[in-house]
C-alpha cells in the first residue's frame, strides 16, 4: 500500500498549524512597536546597574498584554547574546490564574531560581518560603523580572493572605548592603488592580509603578494581523480559499469586543478547519463555526460555574416556565431566589449586596445582561435577563441542579 500519509500532508492545508494557538506569538507584533519600546525603556535599566521601575501593562483580553512581555523578553536575549557582559534578565512568568495565591506564587520563583529542590505542596510555611527565597535571590547572578500575569486573579482571591507581602518584598530592596535584584511586571485587564491600596501609601510608592495601557486594535489592525498569521499558517497554494472578504467577516465578528486577536485568531482556525476539499471559507462557515465555538464554551463555563450561579441562572431562564423570557429587577430576582432557597435546601441564601455582586460576575463571564432604567426623580432600577437562550443550555443547568439536589436528597420540582 502506498503511504496514505503521502496525500494526508500533501492536501493538508496547513503549512505551520501551531501559528494558530492562543498561546503562540509571532518575533514581532504588528502595530505595538511604540507600545514595546516604551516597555523597553523602562526595563533597560537592568543593564544600567539600578532597578526598573515595576510595570503594569492592562488592556482588554486580546490586546497582546502577556505576547508583547514575551516580545520584550526575546529583545534581551538577542541584545545579551550579542554583548555578553551584559547579562540578561531572567524573566519568571507566573499564571496567577493557576497560581493565585502567596504560596503559590512564591514556591514557583524558588523552582525556577533552584530547579534542583522540589517545594512541597503542603506542610511548609510562609516565612520558610521566605527564607529560601532569599539567599537564592542573592545568589543569583542575573537580576529577576518576576512577571504575575493576570494579576487580579492573584489580587481578588479572598483565599489569598496578606497578599501585599509578596509585592512588597519583590519591588523593595532585599538587603541594604545587597544590590536590588528584582522587579516585577504586573498584566491584567482590571486597570484599577491597584485603586483598593492607594490609600496605603508604603505599599504604592514601594512599588513605584509605571503603568502602561495597550488600546484596542482596529478593525483594520486586526485584518492585517489574521492576513499574517494566515500567510504564516497555510499553504501558498491554498491561501486564496480563504478570501479577504471572508477575513474581513471574521475581524467584523469581533467589533463589539474590542476586535480580541485572540478570540480572532481562534475563530479563524475553527473555520478553516471546518473547510472541505477545495471549497472556499465562506462568511456562512464562519458564522457556523463561531457558533459551535460559543456553545462549546457555554457548556464548559456551565459545566464549572458554582452552583450559587446556577441557581441564579435558573432562575432568571425559567422562574419556573421554561419559556419564558424576563427581565427582572435585582430585588424582584433576589426574592425569587430567597423563596427557591427555602423551598428547597432551606441553606441560608447570601447577602443582598453578594447577590448584586454575583450578577455582576455573571455579566463579566456574558451569562446575563442587564440594563439601567431610568425612573425620573425616583432614580434608576437595573434589570438583568439571562443571555443564554439557546436549548441546550437549560438542560445543563437543570442537570447541574438534579445532580446538586440528588446529592442531598432534596425534591425540588
Ligand atoms: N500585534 C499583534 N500582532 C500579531 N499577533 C498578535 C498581536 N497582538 C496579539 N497577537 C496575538 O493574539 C493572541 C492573544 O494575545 P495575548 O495573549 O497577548 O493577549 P492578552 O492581552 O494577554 O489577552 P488576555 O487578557 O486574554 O490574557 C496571541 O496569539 C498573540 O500572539
Ligand atoms: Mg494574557
Amino acid at each position: 500500500m502506498k503511504n496514505p500519509l503521502e496525500v494526508m500532508i500533501q492536501k493538508n492545508i496547513y503549512k505551520d498549524k501551531k501559528v494558530f494557538d492562543v498561546d503562540w506569538v509571532p518575533e514581532n507584533l504588528l502595530f505595538r512597536d511604540r507600545d514595546l519600546k516604551e516597555i523597553l525603556d523602562v526595563l533597560k535599566d537592568v543593564y544600567l546597574g539600578t532597578r526598573p521601575k515595576n510595570l503594569l501593562i492592562t488592556g482588554y483580553s486580546g490586546t497582546g498584554k502577556t505576547a508583547i512581555i514575551k516580545v520584550a523578553e526575546k529583545y534581551f536575549e538577542d541584545y545579551s547574546k550579542k554583548h555578553p557582559k551584559k547579562v540578561a534578565p531572567l524573566f519568571i512568568n507566573i499564571d496567577c490564574s493557576k497560581d493565585p495565591t502567596q504560596f503559590k506564587v512564591l514556591r514557583r520563583i524558588c523552582m525556577t531560581l533552584d530547579p534542583d529542590t522540589k517545594v512541597p505542596l503542603r506542610g511548609i510555611g510562609i516565612d520558610d518560603l521566605y527564607d529560601r527565597l532569599t539567599p537564592l535571590l542573592l545568589e543569583s547572578k542575573r537580576f529577576i523580572i518576576v512577571v504575575l500575569d493576570e494579576i487580579d486573579k492573584y489580587m481578588y482571591n479572598p483565599k489569598n493572605k496578606d497578599k501585599e507581602r509578596l509585592l512588597k518584598y519583590l519591588s523593595r530592596r532585599q538587603d541594604l548592603n545587597a544590590p536590588t535584584k528584582t522587579s516585577l511586571i504586573y498584566i491584567t485587564t482590571k486597570a484599577r488592580i491597584f485603586e483598593s491600596l492607594r490609600d496605603n501609601d508604603e505599599v504604592t510608592s514601594s512599588m513605584n509603578t509605571v503603568h502602561k495601557i495597550l488600546y484596542p486594535y482596529t478593525e483594520e489592525e486586526l485584518i492585517k494581523i489574521l492576513q499574517e498569521r494566515i500567510k504564516r499558517g497555510i499553504k501558498k497554494e491554498y491561501r486564496h480559499l480563504i478570501p479577504l472578504e471572508t477575513i474581513k467577516y471574521i475581524a467584523n465578528c469581533f467589533k463589539d469586543s474590542h476586535y480580541d486577536v485572540r478570540q480572532a485568531i481562534g475563530l479563524c482556525r475553527a473555520s478553516i478547519d471546518s473547510l472541505n476539499g477545495n471549497e472556499r471559507l465562506t462568511p456562512k462557515m464562519v458564522f457556523k463555526a463561531k457558533e459551535k465555538l460559543y456553545n462549546a464554551s457555554v457548556k464548559n463555563t456551565l459545566k464549572s460555574l458554582d452552583i450559587k450561579f446556577i441557581k441564579i441562572l435558573y432562575l432568571l431562564r425559567t422562574n419556573g416556565v421554561p419559556t419564558k423570557k424576563k427581565r427582572y429587577e435585582t430585588d424582584e430576582n433576589y426574592r425569587l431566589l430567597k423563596k427557591f432557597y427555602e423551598k428547597t435546601t432551606h441553606e441560608k441564601i447570601h447577602t443582598k449586596r453578594q447577590h448584586a455582586r454575583y450578577l455582576t460576575e455573571l455579566e463579566d463571564a456574558d451569562l446575563v445582561d442587564s440594563v439601567l432604567e431610568n425612573r425620573g426623580r425616583a432614580g434608576g432600577i437595573v434589570r438583568t435577563w439571562a443571555l443564554i437562550d439557546e436549548d441546550f443550555v437549560l438542560p445543563i443547568i437543570e442537570e447541574r441542579l438534579i445532580n446538586y439536589f440528588k446529592q442531598r436528597k432534596i425534591e425540588w420540582k
